[in-house]
């Protein structure tokens, strides 16, 4: 197959490691920066070029948007899609897992556990909205937040009050959540591919933290995810319509709630704490179904749709 990488940087661990395992496997594949991708679209059809070339052919495409990206990013995936591209990250799964808020609305919907969580915008409801989430401590986390940052934990509710209150003030996003105690500062992270959690990875949060983020100084190691926490994990990725998704999961007494879905899940950390070729897991279900095509959410529509006109 014909395969495009969409990254900004062919030089990242994971971009790197999908190259070598297309290549591998006897792929043709290249590394296309989404910002360097643009396109004509007129209703008698569409033009994508990169650096100033025509481009066309690409059986499938793997997207590794960035949170910085995401706008623009999504809307060359959606471009691939359009022109017939096989994806097993759409770009409307890319921008329903991009959103936290958004994520934990359809994952909650469809019974998934998940730490109660709140929001709310007026100030005036402050004081009801951490009712209805109950007493504290909460973990507030502001929506744009990744690798840890932005996830602040509030022994007191008064704390809660101070903390939502500066956000508003700084016109932030956030959500409000209870503290999963007994997690003790883990999280797992379910890798999966195409319906299956094909590594897994327990994290652990340095001494005196409760976040599990590498980039927090959070150490990794491999681990067989329960039956439970795999079952958990592939729903999370089949509801928001990832084929490939990280699902963080932290573990309570009532069973494996989730964090996190995210939509371009890094592959070092996991592969180098599982030993697990994630790359090679990836290629061969993409190539899998450029052989076999399925039908993919959201796109067969949009072709229909688009070759109608
Ligand atoms: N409700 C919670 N109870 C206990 N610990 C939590 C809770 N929410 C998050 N944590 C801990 O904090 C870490 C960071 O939280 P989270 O994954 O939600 O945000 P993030 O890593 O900053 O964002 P993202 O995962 O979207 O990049 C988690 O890995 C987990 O260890
Ligand atoms: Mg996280």
């Amino acid at each position: 197959m014909k395969l495009a990488v969409l990254s900004r940087n062919s030089k990242l661990y994971s971009t790197r490691r999908l190259i070598e395992a297309a290549r591998d496997h006897g792929h043709s594949v290249r590394v296309l920066d989404p910002l360097r991708c643009y396109m004509r679209i007129s209703s008698d059809g569409f033009a994508m070029h990169y650096k100033g070339v025509p481009m066309s052919g690409y059986h499938a495409v793997i997207p590794r948007i960035g949170a910085s990206i995401t706008r623009y990013g999504s809307a060359v995936l959606r471009q691939f899609e359009l022109m017939g591209c096989y994806t097993p990250n759409p770009s409307d799964a890319v921008l329903r897992a991009r959103d936290k808020l958004r994520c934990h609305q359809l994952l909650a919907a469809e019974r998934i556990g998940l730490p109660v969580t709140v929001f709310g915008d007026n100030p005036d409801d402050t004081h009801d909205l951490l009712d209805m989430l109950g007493p504290p401590p909460h973990v507030i986390k502001l929506n744009e937040g990744t690798q840890g940052a932005g996830v602040m934990l509030t022994e007191k509710i008064s704390a809660s009050r101070g903390v939502i209150e500066a956000l508003r003030g700084l016109y932030a996003n956030f959500l409000v959540q209870e503290f999963i105690d007994e997690a003790k500062g883990a999280d797992v992270r379910c890798f999966v591919v195409g319906g299956r959690v094909v590594a897994a990875m327990r994290r652990q949060a340095p001494k005196g933290d409760f976040r599990s983020n590498l980039h927090r100084g959070g150490t990794a190691k491999g681990v067989r995810a329960s039956a439970a926490e795999q079952e958990v994990a592939v729903r999370a990725a089949q509801v928001l319509g990832l084929g490939i998704a990280g699902v963080d999961l932290i573990r309570s007494d009532r069973g494996p709630l989730v964090l996190e879905v995210n939509a371009s899940p890094g592959l070092e950390g996991i592969e180098e704490a599982s030993g697990v070729d994630v790359a090679g897991e990836i290629v061969r279900y993409v190539a899998q179904h450029v052989r076999r095509p399925t039908r993919q959410a959201g796109a067969p529509s949009l072709i229909r749709q688009v070759s109608r006109n």
